[in-house]
């Protein structure tokens, strides 16, 4: 029978007053073409490639692919940031990938349309408190998600990303170690039940995932009962029982891909509809419900932090020297060091 995972500390949830309002502005088709064109002169005067997430705005992540950067999840965000060769990386999503991009690449500038782009994993696992949980249990593993800072991911033995957390907790449960797990608890939950492993998690959500209700979802399902569920992860145990497919947003647009339905309900933030739009030009997709009509979510269905990268930002950084160095993210090199050993063991395990 599958092992139950214990929480063990306090609940992480980020209170609604450090989550922001971000309106993102409509900007009409010439000004999108303009300061697009602008964008991909300057990061070829910068010598710079720009590297989006899913969730972005869906100009910048067309941006990315017509300049050869790229659009991607965050594990393959790493991968290609460490692996091209242009001096500068302007990471469009949120700060910890721009972190991730530097600790990978020390010796390459990476700028960031805003450094205010923050994840409520990462505001909901403090590095202090974090470190007491991890003396308080010496015979765990420590492994840590992604979305977390650079002081965290330097106390984990490995970082994961959701495409890749399962199989490393099946091989890490396999050679017998027990799991210390931070800080998203509906991934730990998910991953327990999937691998049976001893894991005790930290008491972290996300502000946009965790607003997904399985009750509207089933509602949803009986008006369309052909459509298939596609689910992230970070969404709560009573929404990832009833998906068809389970993963990280390229293991989603993968499932999309490749699964018979010709539409599907989907739970993940709605960036990711620019992407399963283009690639599947004849199905149709459905925003999973979220806490409806008049709540107060602020981030229902959208992260506010990925919502501060626009194309109108990213060009001013660009534009002159100092406002690229004001948005560069800086690391101290010794804790750089440290955080960059759990993030290789994740980069080279065999998948
Ligand atoms: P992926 O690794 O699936 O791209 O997810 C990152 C993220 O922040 C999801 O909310
Ligand atoms: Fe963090 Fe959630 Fe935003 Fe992803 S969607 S960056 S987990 S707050």
């Amino acid at each position: 029978m599958a092992m139950k995972p214990s929480v063990a500390v306090r609940d992480y949830t980020v209170p609604e007053d450090r989550v922001p309002l971000v309106i993102p502005e409509q900007l009409g088709v010439s000004e999108i073409k303009l300061l697009k064109e602008e964008i991909a002169d300057l990061l070829r005067q910068r010598k710079a490639v720009l590297v989006a997430h899913y969730y972005v705005d869906g100009s910048i992540q067309d941006l990315a692919e017509e300049t050869g950067g790229c659009v991607s999840d965050s594990l393959e965000m790493a991968r290609f940031g460490r692996e091209n060769q242009a001096s500068t990386l302007v990471v469009s999503g949120v700060r910890f990938m721009g972190e991730t991009a530097k600790i990978l690449s020390p010796d390459k500038m990476v700028v960031m349309p805003t450094l205010e782009a923050e994840c409520s994993l990462d505001l909901g696992c403090p590095p202090e408190d974090f470190e007491k949980f991890c003396q308080a249990n010496p015979d765990r593993k420590v492994v840590v998600y992604a979305n977390t800072s650079v002081h965290v991911k330097a106390l984990a033995d490995w970082v994961v990303t959701s495409s890749v957390a399962l199989p490393i907790i099946d091989a890490l449960d396999a050679s017998g170690h027990k799991i210390l797990w931070a800080p998203d608890k509906h991934l730990g939950r998910y991953i327990q039940q999937q691998t049976g492993a001893d894991m005790l998690l930290w008491s972290g959500s996300c502000v946009v995932h965790d607003e997904f209700k399985s009750k509207a979802l089933f509602e949803l399902k009986r008006v369309y009962p052909e459509a298939g569920v596609l689910v992230h992860p970070e969404s709560p145990a009573g929404v990832i029982d009833v998906a068809d497919a389970v993963g990280s947003t390229s293991q989603i647009l993968k499932a999309a891909r490749e699964l018979p339905h010709k539409e599907f309900v989907v739970a993940t933030d709605r960036g990711l509809f620019h992407k399963l739009r283009q690639q599947n030009p004849n199905k149709r997709f459905l925003e999973a419900p979220t806490a409806g009509e008049g709540a107060t979510c602020r981030s229902c269905a959208h992260c506010p932090w990925m919502a501060m990268n626009d194309l109108r930002t990213l060009a001013a950084v660009l534009r002159d020297k100092s406002s690229m160095h004001d948005n560069e993210i800086v690391i101290d090199p010794i804790l750089s060091a440290q955080a960059m050993i759990p993030l290789k063991r994740m980069l080279d395990f065999p998948s």
